[in-house]
């Protein structure tokens, strides 16, 4: 089954083709367009602009996709859209184009739970690689390399913790099975991926927020710091699996207010905001990682999976792996090209809830707080 994917819920235009046959998962093109650069004036999303530029950009998009997945449209066998949640502009955007698409083309279509993409980039290997619904897990506690099978009934991955973090979300879902998902923690403000972007933005580091505060870290490693920052772990110790991150914003903010008093500067010296940086890189994630592992622990997971834009943090791609090894729970984490949005992920989330023999473009709708099922 060939599968159309196209991904427009926040800012990043996005069509994928990805190939599904006996089992195999191949990904033939993977094609974003972001609008990073369009926003980061703002400091943020604007959802006005950002539904304009889906406008514009999805024919090009699809095109590339096309082109470079060396495919004809009429040989598609299904859409898969994003259809929550997100930003209900953006969505509007994406459905009705590929509705479109579906009506013109005669050909079925599956709205995608935007969430249930993320944990689905777990599966997918780079364009041209196959997954064979098979991960290879180098198992560094026994000191050999197994072969899991993923797929509905494999008794040795679930049930799966996913910690799914990205710029709107921030949730722990036990996921039973495909299609079986319980959410059991979550954020009671502001998301992750939203407390770095803020956190940048208190320290003039720019949009989007994670990549900039990882870079500056780097930065803060090179350094010899005299003085130690400190910053809350909030949430770190509470009982329930939810979390907190506008706290330390706040922290962070009055951190920044008071140095700059005592240094009578209207702007720090820049290796004061990598150490603040790489601080708060820190505490937001001791949290998460010991949050998932509390979840993993509670529930019995099997495995672990991240997903979601800031798993491309290699902090905490690299402690949450550690950790979760060392408790001898399996660990799952996206190649690097699959942690932001992208249309790959959406078109294996439609795929796998694709069980009717035609999806009725009538039936997709949008719906921007769309939560899992
Ligand atoms: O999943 P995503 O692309 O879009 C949403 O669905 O929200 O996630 C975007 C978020 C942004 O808040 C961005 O700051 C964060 O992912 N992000 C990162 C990194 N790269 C992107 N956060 C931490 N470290 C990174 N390297
Ligand atoms: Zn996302």
């Amino acid at each position: 089954m060939l599968i159309l994917g196209i991904e427009t819920s926040c800012d990043e235009t996005a069509a994928s083709l990805v190939e599904v046959r006996d089992k195999k998962i191949k990904v033939l093109s993977n094609v974003v367009s972001s609008q990073v650069k369009l926003h980061a004036k703002y400091g943020g999303v604007v959802p006005s602009l950002a539904a304009r530029e889906h406008v514009k950009n999805l024919r090009p998009v699809l095109e590339l996709a096309l082109k470079t997945g060396n495919c004809k449209l009429e040989t598609i066998d299904l859409i898969a859209v994003t259809a929550g949640p997100g930003l209900i502009s953006s969505l509007l955007v994406g459905t009705a184009f590929a509705k479109t698409l579906a009506w013109k083309l005669n050909k079925p279509i599956i709205g995608a739970n935007h969430t249930e993409g993320h944990i689905a980039s777990n599966w997918l290997k780079s364009v041209g690689g196959i997954s064979n619904f098979q991960f290879l897990i180098s198992n560094k506690i026994l000191g050999s390399t197994k072969r899991y099978t993923l797929n509905a009934k494999c008794s040795r991955l679930f049930p799966a913790l996913c910690l799914v973090v990205s710029g709107g979300h921030t949730q722990l879902i036990l996921m039973k099975g495909f299609g079986k998902y319980k959410t059991v923690g979550g954020t009671l403000d502001d998301a992750a991926g939203e407390a770095f972007d803020k956190i940048a933005r208190i320290l003039g580091l720019g949009y989007p927020g994670g990549p900039v505060i990882s870079a500056a870290a780097e930065k803060a490693k090179a350094q010899n710091p005299k003085t130690k920052i400190k910053l809350p772990r909030p949430m770190i110790n509470s009982k329930n699996l939810d979390f907190s991150f506008s706290g330390l914003k706040t922290a962070v903010l009055y951190l920044d207010m008071g140095l700059k008093k005592k240094l009578s500067k209207n702007k720090l010296p820049k290796n004061l905001i990598s150490q603040i940086a790489a601080e708060a890189q820190r505490a937001i994630v001791d949290v998460l990682v010991s949050k998932t592992i509390k979840a993993a622990r509670k529930y019995g997971a099997k495995s672990i999976m991240l997903s979601g834009g800031v798993s491309a943090n290699k902090l905490l791609r690299s402690k949450l792996q550690k950790t979760a090894e060392q408790r001898e729970v399996k660990y799952f984490q996206p190649s690097p090209e699959y942690t932001t949005d992208n249309a790959a992920m959406i078109a294996l989330a439609g795929y796998f809830n694709y069980k009717s023999g035609h999806g009725d473009w009538e039936k997709v709708q949008v719906n921007a707080n769309q939560g899992l099922y």
